[in-house]
């Protein structure tokens, strides 16, 4: 049998070439291995305040790129968050068995509670419906990118403490990250992360932005003043960044596009990669646009989440029985 993998990501923003490189591209190429299931977190997503008609617009269409993107419905379960009510329900049990402390440790919680001038307990609760979505599935493994592995380390020691209290019923997931790219950096500021809820839009590509806006924002990425194209983490980090990018939308090795690009500057190389972006964005985006306006869209999600919710379901009545709350 196939072991389970989950993953989701929210529709706060329309995901940017970091959530693809980092996460998305691992949920095309890990489903014929596994058994796959890929979830629109749309309750994830109201931590932060939302605008409703936005919200819904947004859960679609990140359904649709999850589609578009190469996730086949037949072979994955896609489905979205709040059509399963079991996320929300194991969500509770979840935190009455989590310390505040470890909570208020999650570095996520502390920039978005930064950032945000009223802080809602959902943000500081986010990390328990997290481990709900993915012990839910069962899921050995879980595709994310970097920012995610303190989550992970929670989901894993919640799991040795449940099982090792109530027995073991629980799988421990392992985090899956790509070799290269499990952090693609901001356009503008190599030392922080592409963000798709960035102030600042010319920081990130999101994957529905139109070729000539790709093109701007590649050309006017930073650099340096070496002038060549070298794999430099420390001392060319935004170079190595568009790197990272191009080896993976091409296929191509670091390796090879250094050498490919030696001695020939930062211009023809950025050309070269916002082509290679445009082009690769393309196709999705026309895909995302026929999805949005046919029925096939709702169907496919109704259809996951019935096949999430009989999974979620068993899984709930187990751990609802292990702690007593079902007599
Ligand atoms: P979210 O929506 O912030 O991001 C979705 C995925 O994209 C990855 N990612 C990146 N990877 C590389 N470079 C970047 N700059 C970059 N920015 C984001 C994230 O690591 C993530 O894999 N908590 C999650 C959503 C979630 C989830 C889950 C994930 C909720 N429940 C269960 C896995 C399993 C989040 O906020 O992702």
């Amino acid at each position: 049998m196939k072991e389970n993998i989950f993953s989701g990501v929210q529709p706060s923003g329309i995901p940017t070439i970091g959530n693809y490189i980092g996460a998305m591209k691992s949920f095309v190429d890990l489903q014929d291995q596994y058994n796959a299931t890929y979830c629109v977190v749309n309750q994830h997503a109201i931590t932060v305040p939302q605008d409703p008609e936005k919200l819904r617009k947004m859960t679609r269409q990140l359904a649709a790129l999850y589609i578009a993107l190469g996730v086949d419905p037949k072979k994955s379960t896609i489905f979205v968050q709040s059509d399963v009510p079991a996320h929300a329900q194991l969500a509770w049990i979840i935190q009455c068995l989590t310390g505040l402390g470890e909570l208020e440790r999650m570095t996520q919680f502390k920039d978005k509670s930064a950032k945000n001038e009223t802080v809602n307990a959902g943000l500081l609760t986010y990390p328990t419906l997290m481990v709900g979505d993915i012990v839910l599935y069962k899921a050995k493994y879980v595709p994310v990118g970097e920012d995610q592995k303190q989550h992970m380390e929670l989901t894993r020691n919640f799991v040795d403490r449940f099982n090792s209290r109530f027995g073991g019923i629980l799988v421990k997931p392992d985090i899956i990250t790509p070799k290269e790219g499990g952090r693609i950096m901001s356009l503008q500021d190599p030392t922080s992360k592409m963000s798709k809820s960035d102030s600042n839009p010319k920081g990130f590509i999101s994957l529905m932005d139109e070729p000539k806006t790709v093109v701007k924002k590649i050309k006017s990425a930073m650099t340096d003043s070496l002038g060549q194209v070298n794999y430099d983490k420390e001392n060319q980090a935004a170079i190595s960044n568009l790197l990272v990018i191009y080896s993976n939308l091409s296929g191509q090795s670091i390796d090879q596009l250094v050498a490919q690009y030696d001695g020939k500057g930062y211009g023809q190389f950025k050309t070269d990669l916002a082509d290679l972006v445009a082009s690769f964005l393309e196709p999705i985006q026309s895909k995302v646009n026929q999805l949005m306006s046919s029925s096939d869209l709702t169907d496919i999600l109704s259809e996951g989440a019935k096949k999430a919710s009989q999974t979620a379901n068993e899984t709930l009545a187990e751990i609802e029985a292990a702690v007593g709350l079902r007599y």
